[in-house]
C-alpha cells in the first residue's frame, strides 16, 4: 500500500527521505518518487518504477539536494504502476504533493479542472488534488489555506503532503481515513504514513486525527483539527528498539518473525495472567463492568487476522457459552445485520489501519453495539484510538507481508480475552487455571516445533513442483488449515485451499491424485479418530498426505504419509502451536521456488484503501 515521507531541517532530506522509504518498501508497491525545494526555490523531482533502488540509484546520478522535500512509495489503485502515475504529483512546476488513499470523486473533479484549463499529465486520482491544490493557491496566495479549501471538496481517504516553491519552509500534512504520523525533531521534523519510516531521526510522534490539517515547518507543527480550531496532539515515544526492523541474522524478515513468536507470545501473556488464572484488570479498567454484559460477540476483520477471529469462535463458544459471529469486515461492512442486545464488537487487526476494519468500526459505533473492542499490534493506530477498549499484542513490528507472529500473538490476546469473558459466564476456575497454565508452556512449545525446521525444510521439497494443494482441519483446527494455506499462496504463489476436513468426500475429494499434497494438522482432541478417516480417503485416491500430528495421536508414517510429529499440547492451545510448523513449510517452499518472500507480488501489509 501507498507509504508517504517529508522532511523539513537545516540538513538536505534526501538521505532521510531514502532510508524512509526503505523502511517503508514493507507495504508493498510498484514505483516510488521523491521531490525536494533545492536553494534556488525550484521544485526537483525523480520517479522511478519498481525499487525503491532503482530511484535511489536515480538520485545518486542527479541528486535532490534540499531542506525540505517528500516522498512516496505507490500501490497503484487508478491507472497501471508506470513513472508517469508515481508520485509526487505536481500542478506545474511550483506544487508538488504526495498522496495514500483514493479520492472517489476524482472524475467530476477532473472534469472540472479540465475546463479551467488544467493538463493532466497522469491517470491518477491524485493528479486532480494537485491542481485542486493549485487553483485554491492561486487565488488565497497561502498554501495552508489553499489545502484547507481543496479538502473540502475531496471525497474519499486520504493523507497527503504538499509542498509548494514559493513557500519553501514549510509543508501542509492533512489526514482523512488513511494514516499519518509526524515525527518530532530537534530543529527538524518529519512526516510519514508509518512511524517505522522514521525511526533513524526520531522516536517521538505525533498521530494525526482524521480531518487533521498540519503545517510542518523546522520548529513548529500547529495542527488544527476539521472545524479548524487549533489542537494539541500528545507526543508519544516509540516502544521498540529502533533495530527491530532489522533482518539481524535471519535470510527474510519472515523467518525472523516466525522465530520471534516464543517471546512475543511471552510478552503479549506478561501482566495478563497469574500462574492460574486471568489478571481482568489488565484488560482495561471498565473490561470487568463490560464483560459482565456481553451476551454475544461479533468478531471484524480480514486475512490472517480473520482466521484468528475464527479460531477465537471455537474458544469463545466452547469456554464462556457465549454465542459469536465471525465475519471478514469486506463483507459486513456493506450488508445490513441484526445487532442481538448486548453485543461486543470485537476488531482483530495487526496493523490497526487496514480500511475495510476501520469502516466497518465506524459504522459500528452508530449501530448500538455495547461497546468496541480492539485487538492489535500498533499503538496509536486508527483502531486503537477509536475502540473503547483495547488489547495490544506485543508482537513488535511486523514486517513480512505474510503474517506470522501477529497471528499467534492475536490468538493469544484472544484466548486471554476468552477465559475473562468465560469467568463472567459461569467458567470453573479449575478449569480456568488448567487453560491458564497451558498458556505458560506454548512459549516452550513453540521453540519445540522451531526445533523441527531442517524436518520442515526437508518436506517442503514435495511443494516445489506442485500447482496446487489442499489444507485439512477439524474443529479449531479448521481456520489453522485455512491460515496454512494463505501463508502458502502468498508467498509461494501455489494454490492453496483449505477445507473442514468432514467436508472433503462432498467435492474435493474429487480433485485428490498424486499431484495434489493434502497437508492435514491433527492434534490429539476428540477428532482425531474422525481426521484418521479423512485421511485414509485421502490415500485411497492417491494422494499424498503431509499430517503435523501429536506425538501420541497414533498418526504413522508410512507409503504416501509423511508425519511430522508435534509435541503433546492442550487442547485448547493447539492452533497456537500447530500454525508454526505450517508457517515453516511456506517459507522454505517459497525459498526454494525463489519467491520474493517479504514483498510478495501484488501484495501488501497494509491495506489502507478498500
Ligand atoms: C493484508 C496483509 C495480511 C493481513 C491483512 C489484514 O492483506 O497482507 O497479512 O492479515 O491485510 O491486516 P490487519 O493489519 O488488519 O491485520
Amino acid at each position: 500500500m501507498c507509504g508517504i515521507v517529508g522532511a523539513v531541517s537545516e540538513r538536505d532530506v534526501q538521505g532521510i527521505l531514502l532510508e524512509g522509504l526503505r523502511r517503508l518498501e514493507y507495504r508493498g508497491y510498484d514505483s516510488a518518487g521523491m521531490a525536494v525545494i533545492d536553494g534556488d526555490h525550484q521544485v526537483q523531482r525523480a520517479r522511478e518504477l519498481g525499487k525503491v533502488a532503482a530511484l535511489s540509484d536515480a538520485i545518486d546520478a542527479n541528486p535532490l539536494d534540499g531542506q525540505l522535500g517528500i516522498a512516496h512509495t505507490r500501490w497503484a489503485t487508478h491507472g497501471e504502476p508506470s513513472q508517469l502515475n508515481a508520485h509526487p504529483h505536481m500542478s506545474g512546476d511550483r506544487l508538488a504533493i504526495v498522496h495514500n488513499g483514493i479520492i472517489e470523486n476524482y472524475q467530476d473533479l477532473r472534469e472540472e479542472l479540465k475546463a479551467d484549463g488544467f493538463t493532466f499529465t497522469s491517470q491518477t486520482d491524485t493528479e486532480v488534488v494537485a491542481h485542486l491544490i493549485e487553483k485554491n493557491y492561486r487565488a488565497v496566495g497561502d498554501l495552508y489555506d489553499a489545502v484547507k479549501a481543496a479538502i473540502t471538496r475531496l471525497r474519499g481517504a486520504y493523507a497527503l503532503a504538499v509542498i509548494h516553491a514559493d513557500e519553501p519552509d514549510h509543508m501542509v500534512v492533512c489526514r482523512e481515513g488513511s494514516p499519518l504520523v509526524v515525527g518530532v525533531g530537534i530543529g527538524e521534523n518529519f512526516i510519514a504514513s508509518d512511524q517505522l519510516a522514521l525511526l533513524p531521526v526520531t522516536d517521538r510522534f505525533m498521530f494525526l486525527e482524521e480531518g487533521d490539517i498540519a503545517d510542518i515547518r523546522k520548529e513548529k507543527v500547529s495542527i488544527h483539527d476539521r472545524e479548524g480550531t487549533p489542537v494539541e496532539r500528545k507526543i508519544t515515544r516509540f516502544e521498540h528498539g529502533a533495530d527491530s526492523v532489522d533482518k539481524g541474522e535471519y535470510r527474510h524478515f519472515m523467518l525472523k518473525e516466525i522465530y520471534e513468536q516464543p517471546r512475543v507470545v511471552k510478552a503479549t501473556m506478561e501482566g495478563r495472567l497469574t500462574d492460574s488464572s486471568v489478571l481482568e484488570q489488565a484488560l482495561g479498567t471498565d473490561a470487568a463492568d463490560l464483560l459482565e454484559n456481553v451476551r454475544h460477540v461479533q468478531i471484524i476483520a480480514c486475512g490472517t487476522s480473520y482466521h484468528a477471529g475464527m479460531v477465537a469462535r471455537y474458544w469463545i463458544e466452547e469456554l464462556a457459552g457465549v454465542p459469536c459471529s465471525v465475519e471478514v469486515a469486506s463483507e459486513y461492512r456493506y450488508r445490513k445485520h441484526v445487532i442481538q442486545p448486548d453485543t461486543l464488537f470485537l476488531c482483530i487487526s495487526q496493523s490497526g489501519e487496514t480500511a475495510d476494519t476501520l469502516a466497518a468500526l465506524r459504522q459500528a459505533k452508530e449501530a448500538g453495539f455495547r461497546a468496541a473492542l480492539a485487538i492489535c499490534n500498533v499503538p496509536g493506530s486508527s483502531l486503537v484510538r477509536e475502540s473503547d477498549l483495547v488489547i495490544m499484542t506485543q508482537a513488535g513490528p511486523e514486517i513480512g507481508v505474510a503474517s506470522t507472529k501477529a497471528f499467534t500473538t492475536q490468538l493469544t490476546a484472544l484466548l486471554i480475552f476468552t477465559l475473562a469473558l468465560a469467568r463472567h459466564n459461569g467458567l470453573a476456575p479449575e478449569k480456568e487455571a488448567e487453560i491458564v497454565k497451558a498458556i505458560h508452556l506454548v512459549p516452550g512449545q513453540v521453540n519445540d516445533v522451531l526445533a523441527l525446521d531442517g524436518e520442515i525444510e526437508e518436506l517442503s521439497k514435495a511443494f516445489m513442483d506442485k500447482n496446487h494443494s489442499l489444507f485439512l482441519g477439524r474443529g479449531s483446527q479448521f481456520p489453522v488449515a485455512m491460515e496454512g494455506a494463505l501463508k502458502l499462496k502468498e508467498i509461494s504463489y501455489i494454490h492453496a485451499e483449505a477445507y473442514p476436513a468432514g467436508e472433503l468426500k462432498h467435492g474435493p475429494l474429487a480433485l485428490v491424485d498424486s499431484e495434489m499434497p493434502v497437508v492435514t494438522v491433527a492434534p490429539n482432541n476428540d477428532l482425531v479418530e474422525k481426521l484418521k478417516s479423512n485421511l485414509e480417503e485421502v490415500r485411497a485416491r492417491g494422494g499424498e498426505l503431509f499430517v503435523f500430528a501429536d506425538k501420541e495421536a497414533g498418526v504413522k508414517s508410512e507409503e504416501g504419509i509423511h508425519v511430522m510429529q508435534i509435541p503433546s499440547v492442550h487442547e485448547i492451545t493447539a492452533p497456537i502451536v500447530y500454525t508454526v510448523p505450517l508457517q515453516l513449510l511456506s517459507y522454505h517452499v517459497a525459498v526454494l521456488k525463489g519467491t520474493d518472500v517479504d514483498q510478495p507480488r501484488n501484495l501488501a501489509k497494509s491495506v489502507t484503501v478498500e
